[in-house]
């Protein structure tokens, strides 16, 4: 027994990375177009111009990574499927070297004894699919229910969790409301419709896992926060709900009540006209019942009023402190543990993954040719702390996935900033370990957190 922090016996240990992020092999082997690599190739999109089309050569080196896993001691691993790998042309015949592929890496998995966990939608959308509307159209959701159906049949009972989608509000808001994912629209309507046909389609994959009779878990990755009000205004309170109801109640309530919340739908009808786009019975595939919740948490929404602004709030910092990727993300490891807690309450005490949590900065090697990433081992240690103490109330909390095994395209900061715990030189393709994977593995190892050295 350790003194600091002990997990529940058969806590689940894992790592997380996305297809468009690692794979590259973008024109290899009849993988067909994403809507990121049409992104990237927009003037100004994604820093200085990178894309995935290389990113860490996963597709070839996978093996290699898959033995750093086992390495580090994970007992799972979440990977997502690229959609345009499997379906070219986003339906029709699929790709049978783009299907083996992922046979072939859950096949790896189970021999080094590492569950998978497989994302079905991580935002890289068949570009020829979003040529015949993308998410704005309902029809994308069926596409998206035979590929889940695909996936079920080729990869069956090896995968030990599906999730359908992973943060469908960023995929809708961040891609089409503030135009900085793809495909890097700036509409709050569609993203409102973009958003739906994500609850729906998760729905639809949701009932065709059902009906495949394949034994693993489902469920649905959302990335949620506390939203902190700025100050103890009641203006700065009532922004902190609204914020709250846009970013987790427009996901978690039609997953959990099959229902909007009314306050958010009475704030968007009032900016965008009738919700026309929900039809009778979408919400009611939406919220079938799901075998796990999957949580993203890396930083809190701190919120302030601000009446000028459509929504009438906006996200600020509340101080000066440590923050994520020097982009604003404020590092609140306890935020984590009230997230959890709220979820618990609010949502009928779901069982649950933290299925993404990490920090990125701008890094390099030391003069003794090393990566001492002390502040992500800060980082972790607080967060599992956190996640632990979530547990200790109470929580249904299963696993914990660091994001990221692998240094990868960062999305729009491209390859400047780095969430691995394993250093990639972009130039050779070369695998390090930083500190934080040693770090991790004797977490793993000890299925707890040390107590820090006294003093
Ligand atoms: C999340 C994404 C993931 C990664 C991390 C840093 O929003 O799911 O792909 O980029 O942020």
């Amino acid at each position: 027994m350790i003194s600091g922090y002990a997990f529940p016996a058969g806590f689940v240990w894992g790592v997380a990375t996305a297809a468009y992020q690692i794979e590259g092999a973008a024109r290899e082997e009849g993988r067909g177009e994403s809507i990121w690599d049409r992104f990237c190739r927009r003037p100004g999109a994604v820093e200085r111009g990178d894309t995935g089309d290389i990113a860490c050569d996963h597709y070839h080196r996978w093996r290699s990574d898959l033995d750093l896993i086992k390495k580090l001691g994970a007992t799972s691993y979440r990977f997502s499927i690229a959609w345009p790998r499997v379906f070219p042309d986003g339906k029709g015949a699929a790709n049978p070297r783009g299907v083996d592929f992922y046979r072939r890496l859950v096949e790896g998995l189970r021999e080094r004894g590492i569950a998978p966990m497989a994302t079905l939608y991580h935002w890289d959308l068949p570009q020829k699919l979003e040529d015949k509307g993308g998410w704005r159209s309902r029809e994308t959701a069926d596409r998206f229910a035979e590929f889940a159906r695909a996936m079920y049949r080729a990869l069956g009972d090896g995968v030990a969790y599906w999730a359908t989608h992973n943060e469908p509000w960023c995929a809708a808001f961040l891609g089409h409301w503030h135009g900085l994912h793809a495909p890097g629209e700036r509409d709050l309507k569609t993203a409102l419709v973009v958003a739906h046909h994500l609850l729906y389609s998760h729905g639809l994959a949701l009932k065709a896992h059902r009906a495949s009779g394949v034994k693993g878990q489902i469920g649905i990755v959302l990335n949620l926060a506390p939203n902190e009000p700025a100050s103890a205004t009641e203006a700065d309170r009532v922004a902190a709900r609204a914020s709250d109801g846009h970013a987790n109640r427009w996901f978690l309530d039609p997953v959990f009540h099959g229902r909007y919340p009314e306050d958010v739908v009475h704030e968007y009808e009032r900016l965008v006209g009738p919700l026309d786009f929900i039809k009778d019975g979408d919400l009611a595939v939406a919220s079938q019942p799901i075998d796990f919740l999957g949580v993203n948490y890396y930083s809190p929404r701190i919120v302030r009023a601000a009446p000028q602004l459509p929504l009438g709030w906006e996200l600020a910092r509340s101080d000066t402190g440590p923050e994520i990727a020097g982009a604003g993300w404020e590092v609140m490891p306890d935020g984590l543990t009230r997230l959890l807690i709220r979820l618990r309450d609010d949502y009928g005490s779901p069982r649950m993954y933290v299925t993404e949590n990490g920090c990125g900065y701008e890094e390099g090697r030391s003069a003794d040719g090393n990566v001492h990433d002390e502040r992500r081992i800060t980082y972790l240690r607080a967060h599992l702390a956190a996640a632990s103490q979530a547990i200790a109330k109470g929580v249904d909390l299963r696993g914990y996935y660091l994001w990221s095994l692998l240094d990868n395209f960062e999305w729009a900061f491209g390859y400047r900033i780095r969430f691995g715990i394993v250093y990639v030189d972009f130039a050779t393709q070369r695998r390090l370990p930083k500190d934080s994977f040693a770090f991790y593995a004797r977490v793993i190892e000890q299925n707890g957190i040390e107590a820090p050295a006294p003093g």
